[in-house]
């Protein structure tokens, strides 16, 4: 989805800490700063192999133990689908993510977990639901994740996701419910339970998944691969910077980089570029089944109201995006970079700032203290993500569109 720079501020209390705590609810209850001071130091000692080797390592001492993991070879068997858990905030072109993924064989979901992001976790949860019941697919376990950020207030986008995250339209309120377990809960259960099986599709802001690897460290070594949409190259959509997945929750998102997992980044640089046409959304509105009514009615009220409204009928299907690059590998191309989220520019948090290896990595100057040896502003170079750098839009839409039609056989 397009969006223009603004977005609205929910403010969220402060809440007090309960000390060390395990579960997201406990968690939640931890004030800001400490669960950030905490959670960083964790996920780094997760990707060195667990507790036991709990240290405080840098993220680039964790790096520098090796390249950019290759992200993108399925690590499912031969002719069995890849297993993945879709952590979202439907929002409009998470339901076209979640649709394409339940619609296409070669994927299996197994778990959704909502966030807060495109508009509240009290909306994004229900709609997760709502989209399991359309696609008739209520198997599929619903928990509620993380109602605001790591340590800032949650900043949603109705203006572009409608008030009720799909769209303004209406669907049944859902008769199923989520399960007990909170989204980090059923994280860490089916990654443990599936060690090396389970793919995270993060399309949403990653706060989710940075509590999951709070919790349990060594989850990150038994995530054979992550893919997200979010970040960017090439400027943001929330701010020049930053995309919103990442406008959202930085501090989560760093938590996710650093934690060595085999990451691909399909960022704002090739999403953009996957425009749905009003003809795409007539082959949806002309097909005979409750996906691809419901995802026509989704994107022709986001069509029609971007026309009323004098906006250029820009409706980028960014999540979808996502999912169907583990659907078919070549959809997108990748290159290695070390990227590194920006965590505390007052105009810039969120930036994905990634290099290539040609040049240095080099941070900004440090600031003048009475520090006998300051850190080092340059570190060597050790990609940590593949990141998408070009797109097959053509190939993608031919892909999405059968599949949510049925017309893909
Ligand atoms: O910047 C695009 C991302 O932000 C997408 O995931 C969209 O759903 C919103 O969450
Ligand atoms: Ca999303």
């Amino acid at each position: 989805m397009n969006r223009d720079h603004k977005s609205e501020q929910a403010g969220e209390p402060e809440k007090i800490c309960t000390g060390a705590t395990d579960s997201a609810r406990e968690q939640s209850l931890c004030t800001r700063r400490e669960f950030l001071a905490h959670s960083t130091g964790f996920a780094v000692a997760g990707a060195t192999g667990g507790l036991a080797a709990a240290r405080s390592l840098s993220a680039h001492e964790i790096r520098a133990r090796g390249n950019a993991p290759d992200s993108s070879v399925s690590n499912a068997a031969p002719g069995k689908p890849r297993r993945i858990i879709i952590d979202t905030d439907p929002g409009i072109d998470d339901a076209m993510a979640i649709f394409l993924a339940l619609r296409s064989p070669e994927l299996k979901v197994e778990a959704i977990t909502p966030v807060a992001g495109n508009v509240p976790l009290d909306l994004t949860l229900p709609n997760a639901l709502r989209l399991l019941e359309i696609a008739d697919r209520t198997d599929i376990p619903v928990a509620a994740g993380a109602s605001h950020p790591l340590v800032r207030r949650l900043a949603t986008a109705g203006h572009v996701h409608g008030v009720n995250g799909l769209a303004g339209v209406e669907f049944p309120e859902p008769k199923t419910k989520p399960v007990r377990e909170t989204a980090p809960e059923i994280i860490r259960r089916i990654l443990r339970e599936n060690p090396g099986e389970i793919t995270i599709v993060a399309v949403g802001p990653l706060t989710n998944v940075a509590l999951a690897l709070r919790a349990d460290p060594e989850l990150a070594n038994m995530i054979p691969a992550i893919a997200i949409m979010g970040g960017s190259l090439s400027g943001g959509n929330m701010t020049p910077a930053a995309e919103f997945n990442l406008y959202v929750d930085p501090e989560a998102a760093r938590i996710v980089f650093d934690a060595n997992i085999p990451l691909t980044m399909v960022g704002l640089d090739v999403t953009r570029k996957c425009r749905v046409s009003e003809e795409h959304i007539k082959q949806l509105e002309a097909a005979n089944n409750p996906v691809s009514q419901a995802a026509g009615k989704i994107l022709r009220a986001t069509y029609e109201r971007m026309r009323h409204g004098g906006e250029v009928t820009d409706i980028d299907l960014h999540d979808a995006l996502a999912v169907a690059s583990l659907i078919d590998h070549d959809v997108i191309t990748r290159k290695d970079y070390y990227v590194e989220v920006e965590t505390v520019g007052e105009w810039t948090a969120g930036q994905t700032l990634g290099y290539d290896g040609h040049g240095p990595v080099r941070k900004s100057p440090q600031m003048e203290t009475s520090a006998p040896e300051p850190p080092p502003t340059e570190l060597p170079y050790k990609p940590n993500a593949q990141v998408a750098v070009g797109v097959d839009p053509d190939r993608f839409f031919r892909l999405l569109i059968p599949r949510l039609t049925g017309s893909a056989g």
